[in-house]
């Protein structure tokens, strides 16, 4: 339908990376193809964009239409809101005290093992009130978005009682409503087995099946479940249980898969259905086989691997084996303390092999379809929802080039200018 006028008219954008095609994810050989074209212009009205593409053809399709305001892009990159895929955003204090720990080479599973770690975060996050956690987690939310991201997923994990994990999730639900970066909601209360549970690891499954996944449910908090499949955390057997509840509840399934020890998760992943799996440093081939045939997304977190002096997530593998690839964060106080999507790029290009093109794709469309809203968000096309980056850039491949920096000029989200000159709007 055409609309009466355009609220906001983009012009004179340098390279418009559009991300358009289908709305599933792009897999293998097509994660190169990003529908880039120079000298574009956007233009939107009621926050959803009515025509994206070279500036002439744009204006044609919007030619007799009142334009409310025009943005000069002057020659600016510009793509799609980047979607941030999978975050630990809600979450009490933080874990330097670990730092010369980790820095001596104590591993992370062994930090957990003694009671800190994640578990260390537990305890902060329980001590912690409503409002101190809504506080810390918008500060988090607010520079994500400074760096570029539009949608977010939040996952709860650090409270592993009932009430504290509902205490996480309904500080995502009230970002959501007053933040302009989206949330998604994910209930992980298997993320570890909390201290009081500890070496009764299936009775903690039971308490996150019979009470926490249903209540969860009733409450409408969360989209999304995940558990830590890991070694000294949840055993496949458990995980499988935790998942095919949460499926039956309407869940949609992610897991933490193959991070540390091939256990096996990335085939988990694949047979209960999941719409993504996450970090698979340790997946074999034959796991990633599985995922690629079952649809599943990898979800590679290389500032993980690099703050925890891991190895690398083979994504290279992934997409030549015809894998969706989608990028993130992993922002979290312990394995991977940053909000900074544009160094995941610099990583994702040095550690993970992937071109600037394939990094693109990975945070815009791909990590959309990680989140179920590849219907919606993730590339710049008529009917999608307005939300868009300009870089103080004019390629993608200066973005992980010039690294460590913020390039984030502007921010769009639903159509509203959300930050301008590189500063929130107020
Ligand atoms: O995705 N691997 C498990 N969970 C998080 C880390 C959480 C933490 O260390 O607090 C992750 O890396
Ligand atoms: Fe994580």
């Amino acid at each position: 339908m055409k609309p009466e006028r355009i609220d906001l008219l983009i012009h004179n954008i340098g390279q418009l990376v559009t991300m358009k095609g289908s709305p599933g994810p792009r897999r293998g050989a097509e994660m190169s193809d990003t529908g880039t074209v120079s000298g574009g212009a956007v233009a939107i009205a009621d926050g959803v964009i009515v025509a994206a593409g070279p500036e002439a053809d744009v204006r044609q399709a919007v030619a007799g239409l009142r334009t409310e305001r025009t943005l000069d892009a002057e020659g600016r990159l510009v793509t799609p809101g980047l979607v941030e895929p999978h975050t630990h955003l809600v979450h009490g204090g933080s874990r330097e005290h670990e730092y010369h720990l980790k820095l001596q080479g104590v591993p992370y599973l062994d930090i957990l093992a003694q009671g800190g770690g994640i578990l260390s975060t537990v305890r902060a996050t329980r001590a912690a009130s409503e409002d101190q956690l809504y506080e810390k987690a918008r500060k988090s939310l607010d520079l994500l978005m400074l760096f570029g991201a539009t949608t977010v997923e939040a996952k709860s994990g650090y409270g592993l009682t009932l009430e504290d994990e509902l205490k996480q999730l309904r500080v995502a639900k009230r970002l959501n409503e007053t933040h302009p970066v989206e949330l998604v909601s994910t209930f992980m209360g298997a993320h570890a087995v909390p201290e009081e549970y500890k070496g009764r690891s299936g009775e903690y499954v039971r308490l996150v099946i019979e009470e926490m996944l249903p209540e969860v449910k009733r409450q409408g908090l969360a989209e999304y479940c995940d558990v830590f499949c890991e070694h000294g955390v949840f055993s496949v057997e458990e995980s499988r249980q935790i998942l095919f509840a949460a499926k039956k509840l309407g869940f949609g399934l992610k897991l933490h898969a193959d991070e540390i020890e091939p256990l096996g998760g990335a085939r988990l992943a694949a047979e209960l259905g999941c719409v993504s799996a996450e970090h698979l440093l340790a997946a074999t081939d034959e796991g990633l086989r599985a995922m690629r045939d079952a649809g599943v997304i990898a979800v590679c977190l290389p500032a993980t691997s690099f703050n925890l002096r891991a190895p690398h997530a083979r994504a290279r593998d992934m997409i030549d084996m015809g894998l969706a690839v989608a990028l993130s964060t992993d922002y979290n106080p312990g394995s991977s303390p940053t909000e900074s999507l544009q160094l995941v790029m610099t990583l994702a290009c040095l550690n993970l092999g992937m071109t600037p093109e394939e990094v693109i794709t990975a945070m815009t469309v791909n990590a959309a379809c990680a989140i179920g809203r590849g219907d919606r968000i993730g590339s710049l096309e008529p009917g999608k929802q307005a939300d868009l980056v300009l870089y103080n850039a004019d390629n993608p491949a200066y973005l992980p080039y010039h690294f460590g920096i913020n390039h984030v000029d502007t921010v769009i989200k639903r159509g509203e200018i959300v930050v301008s000159g590189g500063q929130i709007v107020q």
